[in-house]
Formats: structure tokens, sequence, C-alpha cells
């Protein structure tokens, strides 16, 4: 693999200009693009939209070649940078990105990480603390709200009070700017007064009020908090010269990580609570290990390390489901990506799900297997098969947490309940802004665990 062209490559292979039916199907089913895509034309494949030219990567080598070694060579795509206000973690390039990366870092440290821990435990003992033996709940709306009780308290600290429902309107609002980007006369569209757009405009004045309050105090304080915005406010450059963040880029940043950190753990955990609807013997697995590490004590943050069996059932569902199912990059110049040439201005997508589908990598590789991770990998299985987070400059900031936090769940209602799906179907949703969605509706009804004692709120 070469990274500088001799001028006589080709272009990948692919369909020749079909650019609307592209569009067409990228709208109605990405994934199924995708799919489509690689059964025709193999590994690498260069197709067109009406606006863009882009090239759908699957092999680990190859998405290796473009997220780590000639990673200078792309940016991001540029996908909600006209929805922010300034720069931030997830839309700047180069040394822009680079430095956020070092402020915002260490944020996500161990020490805060097991703080952040310590919230999921909380806050998931409350949610089931409203649950009652054979009540039919939906579970992606609990998953919902209890990513934004976390998060509430994760960025704002414990003592914040913030209206009920602010947040969600905020994100909502967020989606909604995004998903308007996209649109023919997007600008235009975002500054018509369509009910949308005010209630956007309301949801966000009224969480930078929030959040100015939080910058205010964490200034006054004299030793950083220990809630994120009082981290990014605090957080120092090399130089070790304070408010390297200005307040702006602090409220910016708290933003994009709510957003990127909920939608993305809300819907690994309804995948995986699925999985494990539909897998009896996951299930009785996943209860036994629970109750051979718990018993009928309060979970703790360092159990998490004790449940091998729960982390195997986390990782198999981000191998299956990722919630983000593709990244995107587009190129800065000409490159050559196994011996094809990818022209300046393509969008380049590794296509996450589907090289996690690779039969020699991951053999039976649409089953739902956690065993696997509890085995030696294959000696030939190349680190790149597996990129639920991506890889990179850019791998996903919040990882740690997000298994972290994936595991805690999942062991804390292992731990009190055994649910029954009232529904087989869990057809997914697939957005055009990469994320594989579990759909809205989730019904299970819950039965209390018998021999597992029910714990009660940790303070
Ligand atoms: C299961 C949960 C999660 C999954 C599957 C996930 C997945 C990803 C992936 C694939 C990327 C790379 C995107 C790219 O290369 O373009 C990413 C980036 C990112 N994620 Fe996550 N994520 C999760 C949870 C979180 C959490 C909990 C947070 C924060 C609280 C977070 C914050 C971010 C941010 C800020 C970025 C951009 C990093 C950068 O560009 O430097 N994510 N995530």
């Amino acid at each position: 693999m070469t990274e500088s062209s001799n001028g006589n490559e080709k272009l990948p292979p692919g369909p020749k200009g079909r650019r609307f039916s592209n569009l067409w199907k990228r709208f109605r089913d990405t994934a199924g693009l995708f799919e489509e895509l690689q059964r025709e034309y193999g590994d690498l494949v260069f197709y067109e939209l009406p606006s863009r030219k882009c090239c759908a990567i699957y092999d680990a080598d190859l998405i290796r070649e473009v997220l780590v070694v000639q990673q200078s060579s792309f940016v991001k795509t540029d996908v909600g940078k006209s929805v922010m206000r300034c720069p931030t973690l997830l839309t700047a390039d180069g040394n822009e990105h680079r430095r956020r990366r070092k402020l915002v870092q260490p944020c996500f440290g161990k020490k805060n990480v097991e703080a952040f821990a310590g919230i999921v435990i909380k806050k998931t003992s409350a949610l089931q603390n409203g649950w009652r033996n054979g009540q039919t709940i939906d579970m992606k709306k609990e998953l919902h709200r209890l990513a934004l009780n976390i998060a509430t308290e994760a960025f704002f600290g414990e003592e914040m009070q913030v209206a009920p429902g602010l947040v969600e309107k905020m994100l909502d609002a967020l989606n909604w700017k995004m998903k308007s980007s996209f649109l023919p006369f997007g600008k235009l569209i975002s500054h018509l007064p369509l009910p949308p757009n005010v209630r956007a405009r309301r949801a966000i004045a009224a969480m930078d009020e929030v959040i100015s309050h939080v910058i205010r105090k964490a200034h006054n304080e004299t030793k950083e908090g220990t809630n994120v915005i009082s981290l990014l406010v605090h957080a120092k450059d090399e130089e070790g010269i304070e408010a390297s963040f200005t307040d702006e880029e602090v409220r910016e940043d708290a933003y994009i990580l709510l957003a990127a950190g909920h939608e993305t753990c809300t819907n690994a955990l309804a995948w995986c609570l699925s999985q494990i609807l539909r897998n009896p013997a996951v299930r009785n697995r996943l209860e036994q290990e629970v109750d051979d590490v718990v018993g009928g004590r309060l979970l703790t943050v360092e159990d998490y390390r004790e449940f091998p069996y729960a982390r195997a059932v986390f990782n198999e569902t981000l191998r299956l489901m990722p919630p983000i199912h593709y990244v995107g990059r587009t190129a800065t110049k000409d490159c050559v990506i196994g011996d094809y040439l990818i022209p300046k201005g393509t969008v380049v997508q590794p296509v996450l799900r589907l090289l996690h589908m690779n039969e020699t990598h991951f053999p039976q590789a649409r089953e739902f297997k956690p065993e696997r991770w509890l085995e030696e990998p294959p000696a030939d299985r190349p680190k790149h098969a597996y990129l639920p987070f991506g890889s990179g400059s850019r791998i996903c900031i919040g990882w740690e947490f997000a298994i972290i936090q994936g595991i805690l769940i999942l062991a804390s209602l292992a731990q009190r309940w055994r649910l029954e799906a009232v529904s087989r179907q869990h057809a997914p949703e697939v957005n055009s802004m990469a994320l594989y969605v579990y759909r809205s509706n989730f019904p299970v009804t819950l039965g209390e665990r018998q021999g597992g004692r029910v714990s009660p709120v940790v303070q």
C-alpha cells in the first residue's frame, strides 16, 4: 500500500453514474446501500451522489490507511460544522483539533471516568426503583431517560437544578439543526420562523443560560469540580496556562460531548438488551455472572472489572450493531489507497458495521456470539478488524466511559430483573447521520428476579 500517486492508478471499482438512485437509496436505507455496494464491487467502492464523490471502504487494512497511516491527508467530513457556533472537538481539524483533544482528554481519564461511573450506578438504581414486577415499560424510552439523567449530573453537577426536559429539548434542537443543514437551502431554512427553528432557538437559549451559570460557578471555584463543565473550564494547555478554553468553547464542546455520548450509549444498550432477550442462554449466563459477583449486595464501580461475560456481551453488540455504523473523511489531496486513486475532495467512508461482518476475522459473523470475546482472537485477525469507536487521532474520546457504563447498566438490570420481550421485532432505523439506531418503541415486561435482592439507591 503506497501513499503517493505514480499517476497510473485507477479509480476503485463501482457503479457508473446512478447518482440520483444512490442518493435515494442512501436516504431510504444507508446501511442497505453499503451492503449492496460491497456485494457488487468488493472492499473498496467508488460511487457518486449528485453533490459529491464517495468511496466506501470495508477492509481492515484499508480502513487503517485512512484513519491512521494517512490521516493527515483527510479531514473530518463537514457534518455539523455549520451547526455549532465555533469549532468543537467533533468538528475541528488539524492543529485546532489537536489542541482541543489535549484539553478534553483528561476529562475522560481514569479518576473522572470512575466518578462518572458512580453516577451511572446511582441513576440506574434510582430508575429501577420506579419499576414494578409485571409492569410493561418502553425500554428505549427508559434508557433514553437514564442516559439523560446520567448526563445531567455528570455535566452540570449534583446540586445544579436543570429544568426537567431541558437537556432533551436542547439535544432535539441540535438534532434538528443538524438534519436541516443537510436539506437543500438548509442555511436559509434555519433562519425562517418555522416552529422547529423557534423551538430550537428557545431550547438553546435556555440551555446557554444554565451552562453560563455553571461556567461562572466553576470560575469561582478554587479547584476544579468533578462535573464535565468545571473540568473543561479548568483544563490547562501544555504550558499550564489556565482557561485555555474560552467560555464559548466550553459551552459548545459541552454540547458536543452531550450529543455524541447520548444517542450512542442509548442505542448500544437498546441493541444489547434486544439481543439478550432473543438469546436465553446469554441471559442465563449473564445473570449467573452477576449473581456470583454481586449476589444481593450493592453494585460498586470497581465491580465492572469482574464481569468478563457482560463485557463480552457488550463488545459483541457493538460488533453486530455499532451505533455509529460508518464514519466520514474528506481527502484534502489525491491519495492512493490499496493501489487505487482517491481523488482530492472524495468523501471516504469506512463502513464499521460491515468491517465487523468479515467471516475470516469473525466466523459466523452475522450471529450474536459473545463467547468469541472470551477466547484468544485468531492470530491473523488485524487490530483494525473491530472499530466500534473508530481509530486514529479521532478515536471516540468517551470509549472507556461508554464501556464501563454499558457493563454496569447491564449488571444492574440483570441483578434485579428478568426482561421478557413483548414483540420480537427489532428493525433498525438507520439515519443519514451515520447512526444505527434501535427503533423507537421497545416494550418489555419486567419480572423481578427470584433470589436477586432489590438494592437500594447508592448515595
Ligand atoms: C457506545 C457508545 C459510543 C460509541 C459506539 C461511539 C462511537 C464513536 C465513533 C465511531 C467515533 C469516531 C468518529 C469518527 O472517526 O469520525 C466517536 C467519536 C467521538 N465520540 Fe463517541 N461513541 C460512544 C460514546 C461516546 C461518549 C460516552 C462520549 C462522550 C461523553 C463520546 C464522545 C465522542 C466525541 C467527542 C467524539 C469525537 C472525537 C474527535 O473527533 O476527536 N462518545 N465516537
